[in-house]
């Protein structure tokens, strides 16, 4: 069975003290079986990269603009992010998607520009509660897939993750069904077989291990739950 992965994504929290969660986790997991991966604000990527160096933490982003550099305010490149010690990023997550309009043809400029950097570029996917209730929770979630995806997007630079819009931070998940169909669909349209696929949506340590057990669940994006070691650690140990 290949190597599954725990994502956190920190959102905008986290403040230096919050560092101490990364050590205790590190001295917690020291060699976790499988992947972990911690994506902070960008203000602790560097301060968490130097905890991180020589355990087996990754660390990514959470956005990059589209382009390599220039005259974009505010904004941070897909170089930046490596130099300061990522190897992933996440790209269009719903919450970017909704709050600043975020197309999937730009989730795929920025996907470019992240494998152009030399990062692994996890896009996200996911419907809206209405969306499921009026059943196009498929349609969606595909559409918003083949739009996102950059040409030369492989499983060596691309991992997509699946999060329900209505799952995410609600403490809602969809029944092990519904993910299986969802990610038995998502297998089906890749364009390299071997891309990971993440779940993600109130993934909490309770119910990690089921859903990791789902064949074509690759591991899992985890928000709230990725902040504190002790939860974090539940999942990792799901692996
Ligand atoms: O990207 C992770 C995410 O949106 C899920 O958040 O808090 O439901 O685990 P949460």
């Amino acid at each position: 069975m290949p190597c599954k992965l725990a994502a956190g994504n920190w959102k905008m929290n986290g403040l230096d003290a919050d560092l101490d969660e990364v050590r205790a986790l590190i001295a917690a997991h020291p060699s976790p079986d499988c992947g972990v991966l911690i994506c902070p604000p960008a203000t602790l990527l560097a301060p968490m990269a130097n905890i991180a160096r020589g355990s087996a933490i990754l660390l990514g982003g959470q956005d990059c603009h589209s382009d390599a550099n220039g005259a974009h305010t505010g904004d941070i490149s897909a170089a930046m992010l490596a130099d300061a010690g990522a190897r992933h990023v996440i790209l269009g997550h719903s919450e970017r998607r909704a709050d600043h309009a975020e197309s999937s043809d730009l989730v795929a400029a920025k996907a470019r520009a992240a494998h152009a950097a030399g990062l692994t570029a996890i896009i996200c996917v996911g419907e809206t509660e209405a969306e499921r209730d009026a059943g196009t929770t498929l349609d969606v979630v595909l559409t918003q897939l083949r739009a996102s995806l950059p040409g030369g997007a492989t499983a060596a630079n691309t991992v997509i993750a699946y999060e329900p819009v209505w799952a995410i931070g609600t403490g809602r998940t969809p029944t092990l069904e519904q993910i299986a169909e969802v990610h038995d669909a998502l297998r089906a349209n890749l364009p390299d077989p071997e891309m990971s696929l993440l779940y993600g949506g109130s993934v909490k340590p309770g119910n990690a291990a089921e859903i990791f057990a789902l064949g074509n669940v690759d591991g899992a994006l985890v928000g709230g739950a990725s902040l504190k070691a002790v939860d974090f650690g539940g999942i990792i140990a799901a692996l």
